[in-house]
């Protein structure tokens, strides 16, 4: 069966959040996505609203047809934010505040009892629960015993060693492989323990299709590539392509 693809759309809202406008329109972008095929639409509410913003959520949650999915940090503010607008599912994710992106997966272990509390306030407002989380088969069991239906497996050291042609070659090809390996062993453990495995993070055209190919991923999640590309070429195609990527 072929993977689901979710779109985050978080860069739609970047580029309105440069003017500070209204301007180009999440809700269209993601109706697009819906049409070229996605599965899902993505949307990640920072604590500092770098992008996506509260009345986004809202919007989004009136408009979105296939699976709403939003990720954010673990906190009081955002569970109860989640809990009001009732996305369908939540990504409990990581946050630092000066961090460019997502820097890795959330530590379950570290954080246990508040990730448990979170995942328990969720369900009990009728939302699915996924954890972004590193490749560790440690972190994956914590994650099912703090109560989570998902786990969303971080890419991000993939995306770094398959990003250049390093990757084709030598060491940089065999670390490649090896992470491949690692990702792979992630989700076969998190499928064994019962959980639906997803991956995203740093994901493009060119390096999705390894990862698609192991069976126990259902679901990705990918965003900056396919909103870059769809600069060039328009978003429906863009949304179309990686979803033949994936294929
Ligand atoms: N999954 C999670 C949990 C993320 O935080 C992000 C980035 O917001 C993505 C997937 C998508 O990553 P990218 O934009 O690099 O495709």
């Amino acid at each position: 069966m072929t993977a689901k693809l979710n779109v985050n759309i978080d860069h739609v809202a970047t580029i309105r959040e440069a003017r500070k406008t209204i301007e180009p329109s999440i809700i269209t972008a993601a109706v697009i996505c819906e049409q070229a095929g996605a599965d899902g639409i993505t949307v990640h509410l920072r604590g500092d609203r770098r992008h996506i913003q509260d009345r986004d959520i809202e919007l989004l949650r009136e408009v979105v047809t296939t699976y709403l999915n939003v990720e954010m940090a673990a906190t009081d503010e955002m569970i109860e934010i989640a809990v009001r607008t009732k996305p369908d599912a939540v990504s409990l994710v990581p946050e630092s505040p000066n961090e460019v992106t997502t820097e890795g997966g959330l530590d379950v272990i570290g954080n246990f009892e508040v990730v448990k509390n979170a995942v328990q306030q969720l369900k009990a407002a009728d939302i699915f629960v996924s954890i972004f989380i590193d490749p560790d088969l440690d972190q994956i069991s914590r994650a099912k015993s703090a109560g989570a239906q998902q786990v969303e497996l971080c890419t991000a050291e993939y995306a770094e060693l398959t990003l250049s042609s390093r990757a084709a070659h030598g060491e940089g090809a065999q670390k490649a492989s090896a992470e491949t390996d690692r990702i792979r062993a992630a989700a076969v453990h998190g499928a064994d323990l019962g959980l639906i495995v997803a991956a995203g993070h740093g994901l493009t055209y060119r390096n999705v299709g390894a990862l698609a190919a192991i069976p126990e991923i259902t679901e990705f999640n990918i965003g900056h590539n396919i909103i870059s590309r769809s600069v060039f070429v328009g978003l429906d195609q863009a949304v179309r392509e990686m979803i033949e990527a994936i294929k």
